[in-house]
């Protein structure tokens, strides 16, 4: 069976569902290790925490980032050995960091935290000192050498001073940093550049430490293409770039391990939301394809809309992951060819906000025919309002080839 024929079995069962397709995920998985051999990667859970999808993940190596205790129990449930679960995450309940602690390395987010920890760890249940990592909002950007107000990590010059006056401290030790400023980075260059000024920032807390990094957590940034005018970020080139830094890194640091943790890059364009025509109607000469479950079976290209309808040419900026571009997404017919119509493309909820198309040009569409979604794996099905009207919820399928299949 083909991916076509695929997709168009398990349309028969399901009016709604997404699609990820595990080869693409297992070659997008391969291309990042043969390009980065001395980097050790992370799946960012949340982006696609589908069962399917973490096994094949988490069965190429990578390890997790958690961004919630949830997410820590699903990697060590299938595995994921503590080294290679990081958990990181604003604001977390220190009951959860106690729970989390026995499966996971922490990465603590702000000051208040660490203090939180090393009181937990006063009570004598753990194996003292705790090593945590802590996750910094440097003193850069990857445009500038100015740091931002952020709600995530701590300030550079307060973790500075903190790591300073803590290094030996009884009862926590900072093992490790994170950072990540930003998601879905296309330029290679500008990439790369923010890999050098991470080396530099591991040395500025090292000095302040007295003793290597354990680990250095680079975050993520490698983006996909979402418009279809958008190129892929060159890996190789990124790659080679990044094993010349490390490689002067290595001279100092022969064990200190090197993170890239990564969500859509692997999943992302795998993944295509499959939607079914409903009902057609036409409206003051305007034809309307009413598809199930769009803004809450995948919400961001009606976010996309909205935005359109706000900021009709230029966006004013992206804000990952709720919105990316004007037109991330593309609307396609599976059965392609015949007669080209004008529709607008819209959803079966009580809501006009339900739209995701206006006036596109799409081959003539009727009740049972099957419309997807490009860039439908991740933050798709984990960032949609599925409870909204109570709706029966868009299966998720992983699709192994053939006529393997996981749903969930
Ligand atoms: C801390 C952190 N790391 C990694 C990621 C994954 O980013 P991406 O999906 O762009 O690879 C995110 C996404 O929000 C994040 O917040």
């Amino acid at each position: 069976m083909d991916k076509k024929q695929a997709i168009r079995q398990l349309a028969e069962k399901y009016d709604s569902f997404y699609f990820y397709d595990q080869r693409i995920i297992l070659d997008r998985i391969e291309h990042l290790k043969k390009s980065f051999p001395d980097v050790e990667f992370l799946y960012s859970v949340k982006c696609n925490p589908h069962g399917g999808v973490l096994d094949t993940v988490f069965g190429q190596g990578f390890g997790a980032d958690a961004a919630s205790l949830n997410e820590v129990k699903m990697a060590a449930e299938r595995g994921v050995k503590k080294d290679m679960i990081y958990y990181s995450a604003p604001a977390k309940a220190i009951r959860d960091i106690e729970a989390a602690l026995d499966k996971s390395v922490i990465i603590a987010d702000s000051l208040g935290e660490l203090e939180r920890i090393r009181k937990l760890a006063q009570g004598n249940r753990f194996e003292l000192p705790i090593k945590v990592g802590l996750r910094i909002n440097p003193a850069f950007s990857y445009d500038t050498n100015e740091g931002h107000a952020n709600k995530f990590g701590v300030d550079e010059a307060a973790a500075l001073e903190y790591m300073q006056k803590m290094k030996d401290d009884s009862f926590i030790s900072i093992t490790g940093i994170h950072t990540h400023i930003k998601s879905q980075e296309l330029n290679a260059s500008k990439l790369s550049s923010y890999y050098g000024k991470m080396f530099a920032l591991a040395g500025r807390c090292e000095e302040a430490l007295g003793r290597n990094l354990e680990y250095i957590n680079l975050g993520s940034g490698i983006g996909i293409p979402f418009d279809e005018k958008d190129r892929e970020v060159d890996v190789d080139w990124l790659g080679e770039e990044a094993a010349k830094l490390m490689a002067a890194f290595r001279k100092t640091h022969e064990s200190t391990r090197i993170f890239i943790e990564s969500g859509r890059y692997a999943p992302g364009p795998a993944g295509i939301y499959v939607t079914k025509v409903m009902d057609k109607k036409l409206s003051y000469g305007k034809t309307f394809v009413l598809l199930k479950n769009t803004l809450n079976g995948f919400m961001r290209p009606s976010a996309a809309k909205m935005m359109n309808k706000y900021f009709a040419e230029e966006p004013a900026f992206s804000w990952e992951p709720m919105f990316t571009g004007l037109h991330s997404f593309q609307f396609k017919a599976l059965e392609e060819g015949g007669e080209l119509e004008k529709v607008s493309l819209a959803g079966n909820l009580c809501t006009g906000t339900d739209l995701i198309a206006e006036d596109i040009e799409m081959p003539r569409l009727e009740v049972g025919d099957i419309v997807y979604i490009t860039n439908a794996g991740a933050y798709a099905a984990s960032f949609s309002p599925m409870q909204f009207s109570s709706q029966e919820r868009p299966a998720q399928v992983l699709w192994c080839g053939g006529d393997s299949f996981v749903i969930e």
